[in-house]
């Protein structure tokens, strides 16, 4: 086991805050991860840590997913992309909530624990009792020989290097890229295609540049963060894949700036929350170009009507109509890729609203980094 850096290594560096630094510094943490892992001869992924041979891994007929926080988050997008890219039923769950469960473990279950720092004790407990019931364990964890990296089979180091800030933001975003690797690599040893297989690891290269694009539009973000922190509650909406970026972003805010921020499906809008949208409640909405895109303007024209101010996450040429809405454009990438890119810009506004506000943004009040208590 080698750690490759250390503390004293690690500085804001004339950045206001650690979570500042710790977002610019995604393009890079981003290459990173993908550093010798791509294959474009057989266009896949190569995660010699995982230690499964491919027998082993055509053996799968199930991916549980398991974490707390934001790791948790990032599974539910890990989940989504391996069901869709390799065809495996795949879910994601709190391990704190697995953990006091009595769940059934199977033997042809690929077990998935993720974690930033590696020492979070509902996860840890889950993945012990995993191991004790005979589960096959894989960790996502960022930090080198931490104690979930050691309980693991095997694993996927995240090389996001280290995260100081309570909200987590490079190392989420290299779960996202960890979890397009795994789902390629077991992908291309079942049914995805080569052609798919090299159209996903292009779209994964193109990520630290469109990370890159989305961080120059930092000071438009931070002006429509002032004006997000003035709500006291607001909403994030998104479907599918767009449903955990919206959790993420109202998560980040709750964090830090200490608003009400409440993630919901955009698809459930109307079975409930429509009823509290006023002009004092806005609504961030994660809208991508795919084929969701008229279901979900349908909804902008509905939270419209009510006079719910609207920010909308999206990409270049999806036309929002004749609805008032502050658009927050990012780059398109391949669409199982794209909440990646478009979890960016959520980060930087719930630091400009913490900011704003005045709060401690690398230190949240009643939160700590990694909790490592039941
Ligand atoms: C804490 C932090 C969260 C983090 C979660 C999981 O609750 O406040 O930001 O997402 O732990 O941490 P981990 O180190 O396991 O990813």
């Amino acid at each position: 086991i080698t750690v490759d850096w250390t503390a004293d290594d690690y500085q804001a560096d004339g950045h206001e805050h650690f979570m500042h630094k710790e977002i610019v510094e995604q393009p890079e943490a981003v290459h990173r991860c993908l550093r010798g892992r791509l294959d474009e001869r057989f266009a896949t992924a190569h995660l010699g840590g995982l230690n499964m041979d491919p027998r082993e891994a055509r053996e799968f007929r199930r991916v549980k997913i398991l974490g707390c926080g934001s790791a948790y988050y990032a599974g539910q997008l890990g989940a989504q992309f391996i069901e869709e890219v390799a065809r495996i039923p795949a879910d994601a769950e709190p391990a704190s909530e697995f953990r006091y469960r009595n769940p059934v473990i199977e033997k042809d279950t690929l077990y998935v624990a993720v974690s930033q720092s590696g020492e979070t004790f509902d996860t840890l407990v889950a993945v012990q009792e995993l191991k004790r019931k005979g589960g096959r364990v894989v960790g996502l964890v960022n930090v080198v020989g931490s104690s979930i990296a050691r309980e693991c089979d095997g694993g996927i180091y995240l090389h996001a290097g280290p995260e100081v800030a309570v909200a987590s933001t490079k190392a989420l975003t290299n779960m996202g890229v960890a979890f397009a690797l795994l789902g390629i690599h077991l992908g291309r040893i079942r049914d995805l295609s080569p052609a798919d297989g090299a159209r996903l690891i292009a779209g994964l290269q193109r990520l630290p540049e469109q990370i890159e694009a989305v961080l120059k539009d930092e000071e438009r973000l931070a002006s429509i963060a002032r004006r997000l922190s003035a709500a006291e509650s607001l909403f994030y909406i998104g479907r599918t894949r767009g449903y955990p970026v919206a959790r993420e972003g109202a998560q980040k805010l709750k964090e830090i700036s200490y608003r009400h921020a409440e993630a919901y499906q955009t698809s459930e809008l109307k079975h409930g929350p429509l009823a509290l949208i006023s002009p004092d409640v806005p609504t961030v909405a994660i809208v991508p170009d795919d084929d969701l895109v008229e279901r979900n303007t349908g909804a902008l024209h509905e939270i419209a009507a009510r006079s719910g101010p609207l920010y909308v996450v999206t990409h270049p040429g999806v036309e929002l109509g004749d609805v008032s809405a502050e658009p927050i454009t990012v780059p398109k990438n391949e669409t199982e890729l794209d909440p990646i890119v478009l979890t960016i810009p959520l980060q930087l506004l719930a630091y400009h609203a913490s900011r704003e506000l005045g709060h401690d943004v690398d230190k949240p009040r009643n939160l700590a980094k990694s909790v490592t208590v039941e």
